[in-house]
C-alpha cells in the first residue's frame, strides 16, 4: 500500500473512494460538514434526518457516485463524541476504512482529516491504521479469487506548509505498521511451519534485509552457555531450541549510554509438556511465540526508524512437548544465572525460557530490560482482553513506559510486584519453584519469578497472553494476531 500526501482539494480528487469521519454533533452541519453537505446537494442532512447517519463510533455509511464530488464513492465513518476523541480513535477509523474498502474493490482512496487532527502524529496514526487494517490471516486458504488490495492512499486536509514533516510521519507510520504486520504473520504460522529453527531463519532473513546484526545460538551453543532453563523446556521435543540475538547499533555510539535489552518468549507450540493442557483450544498455543514475534516486529521497525539508542533483542525459542525425554514435575534445573529451579508444572515454561534470556541480555551489556510474553492465563482473569499487564521496576521506569503506551494508543495497566508475592515461588529443595502457591495472583508470581533474574536492573515485563490474539474479527482488525505492544516499545526506544 502506497500512502502519500494529497495536494488536490478533496472535492476534485478523482478516486475510488473518499473517506471522511463524522462526530455525533455534526448534525449541526458546521464548517467542513456544511461544505460537504452543500457540495453533495444536501445528502448529509438527508442521511442524518433519516437516522441512518448518527456519528456513533465506527458506524459506516457508503454513498455511491456522490453528486458534487469527483470520487466514485463517499465513505462516512462515525467518530463518536468529539470531546472523547483521541488519536487512537483516528487510527482505528483508518483501519475500519481500509478493511471496509479493500473488500469492495477500491484501489485508490483519499482519507480526509478533520480540523484538529492534522498534526504529523495524526498523519502517522492514519498511516499505521490503514496498514494495520489491511492485515489478513488467510495465507493457507486456497484462493478462489484474486486478492483485491488497496494500492494507493492519499491523505488530504493536512497543511501544505508542513508537507515534508507529514511525509516523514507517513513513512514512520508505514515502517512501524508494516513491521507489526511482519510479526503478526509469524504469530499466525502453524507450528508445523514454524519451528524454533525456522523462526531463526526467518529472523536472519529479516536482519539481512534491514541491516540488523544477527546471531543464532543452536542447541550446542545453548548448552555451552549453560542455559539449563530453556534446555529443560526443549528436551521433550524433537525440535531443537534456538536463541536469536538481533542487534541494532545507532550511527553514533555514546560511551556510557543506556543499552536496551528486549527479551521475547517464543514457544512455537505449548502443549504444556508432561503437565499437558486440555485438548479444547490447544490449537491456539501456536501463538505462544507472540512475545518473540513482538520483539521481531520491534527490531524490524527500529532498523527503519533508527533511534539513537543501542538495542539488543534476545528471542528464546523452543517447543514445549511431552516427549519421552521431557522434563517432569519435580525436576530441578540450573538456569544460566546459576539459580536452581524446581519445575512444579512443566506448563509454566515461558518463565523458564525468559529466565535464561534475561540473564543473557544482561551478559550482552543491556542496562534496561523489557520482556514480552504470552505468559499466563491468569492475566486474562485479572485484566480481561483489553489491557496488557505491565509489571516493572523501578516505578519511575514503569511510569515512563506506561506514558509511551498511552501516546501509542495501546492499553496497558500497571500490575503490583510487592514483596509478599515472592513467598509463592519459594521451593523446599531449590532456589525457586516455577509456579505460585495456588492462591491466586498467577500473573504476579510469574512476574516475580522473572524478577529473580532481572534482579535490580530497570525492567518491564509485559504479559500479553490475553491481548496478542483476537478471537473474533473486528471492524478494524482481522481475527488473529493483534500486533499489540510493538508501537509502544518502538516509541519508548525512540525516547530513551
Ligand atoms: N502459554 C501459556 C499461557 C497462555 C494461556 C497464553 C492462554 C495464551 C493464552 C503458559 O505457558 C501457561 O501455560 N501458563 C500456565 C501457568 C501455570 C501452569 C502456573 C497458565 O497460565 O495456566
Ligand atoms: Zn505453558
Ligand atoms: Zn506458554
Amino acid at each position: 500500500m502506497h500512502i502519500e500526501w494529497e495536494s488536490q482539494p478533496y472535492a476534485s480528487a478523482v478516486t475510488d473512494a473518499l473517506i471522511i469521519y463524522l462526530f455525533d454533533k455534526d448534525e449541526r452541519l458546521e464548517g467542513m460538514v456544511a461544505e460537504l453537505d452543500k457540495l453533495t446537494g444536501g445528502k448529509l442532512k438527508a442521511l442524518i434526518e433519516s437516522g441512518e447517519l448518527t456519528g456513533k463510533p465506527l458506524e459506516t455509511v457508503l454513498l455511491h457516485f456522490p453528486a458534487g464530488l469527483s470520487a466514485k464513492r463517499l465513505l462516512l465513518i462515525g467518530a463518536g463524541k468529539p470531546e472523547k476523541f483521541r488519536r487512537a480513535d483516528l487510527r482505528r477509523i483508518a483501519s475500519v476504512a481500509a478493511r471496509y474498502l479493500k473488500g469492495r474493490g477500491a484501489k485508490n482512496i483519499v482519507f480526509l482529516a478533520r480540523e484538529g487532527q492534522r498534526s504529523a502524529a495524526d498523519a502517522q496514526a492514519v498511516a499505521e491504521g490503514l496498514i494495520s487494517g489491511e492485515f489478513e490471516s488467510d495465507k493457507y486458504r486456497a484462493r478462489k479469487e484474486p486478492v483485491k488490495g488497496i494500492e494507493r492512499v492519499s491523505l488530504a486536509g493536512w497543511n501544505a506548509g508542513d508537507r515534508k514533516e507529514i511525509e516523514a510521519a507517513i513513512t514512520r507510520g508505514k515502517n512501524i505498521a508494516e513491521s507489526q504486520n511482519f510479526g503478526r504473520d509469524l504469530i499466525n504460522e502453524p507450528s508445523n511451519y514454524l519451528t524454533p529453527a525456522i523462526l531463526a531463519e526467518r529472523a536472519q532473513a529479516m536482519a539481512r534485509e534491514t541491516s540488523l546484526g544477527v546471531e543464532v545460538l543452536d542447541e550446542k551453543r545453548i548448552a555451552e552457555l549453560k542455559m539449563g532453563a530453556i534446555l529443560g523446556v526443549a528436551q521433550g521435543s524433537a525440535e531443537p531450541p534456538r536463541v536469536i540475538v538481533l542487534t541494532y547499533t545507532p550511527a553514533k555510539e555514546r560511551p556510557g549510554a543506556p543499552v536496551l535489552g528486549l527479551i521475547g518468549k517464543a514457544i512455537t507450540f505449548d502443549t504444556g509438556g508432561i503437565s499437558i493442557k486440555p485438548a479444547n483450544g490447544m490449537e491456539k498455543m501456536k501463538y505462544d511465540m507472540g512475545g518473540g514475534g513482538t520483539m521481531l516486529s520491534v527490531m524490524r521497525a527500529l532498523a527503519l526508524v533508527k533511534p539513537a539508542v543501542k538495542v539488543i533483542a534476545v528471542i528464546m525459542s523452543a517447543e514445549n512437548m511431552p516427549g519421552s525425554r521431557a522434563q517432569k514435575p519435580g525436576d530441578v534445573k540450573i538456569a544460566m544465572s546459576g539459580k536452581s529451579i524446581e519445575v512444579i508444572n512443566t506448563d509454566a515454561e515461558g518463565r523458564m525460557v525468559l529466565a535464561d534470556g534475561i540473564t543473557y541480555a544482561r551478559q550482552l551489556g543491556a542496562t534496561h530490560l523489557i520482556d514480552a510474553a504470552t505468559l499466563t492465563g491468569a492475566i486474562e482473569v485479572a485484566l480481561g482482553v483489553f489491557n496488557v499487564g505491565a509489571f516493572g521496576q523501578p516505578r519511575e521506569y514503569l511510569d515512563r513506559f506506561l506514558a509511551a503506551a498511552k501516546d501509542a494508543g495501546e492499553k496497558m495497566w500497571p500490575m503490583p510486584l510487592d514483596d509478599e508475592y515472592e513467598e509463592g515461588i519459594q521451593s523446599t529443595i531449590a532456589d525457586i519453584r516455577n509456579t505460585g502457591s495456588g492462591r491466586g495472583g498467577g500473573a504476579i508470581t510469574a512476574a516475580w519469578f522473572l524478577k529473580e533474574f532481572a534482579e535490580e536492573m530497570p525492567w518491564i515485563h509485559l504479559d500479553i497472553a490475553a491481548t496478542c490474539w483476537n478471537d473474533d474479527a473486528k471492524p478494524w482488525a482481522a481475527k488473529g494476531p493483534t500486533g499489540i505492544a510493538v508501537r509502544t516499545i518502538v516509541d519508548f526506544a525512540m525516547s530513551l
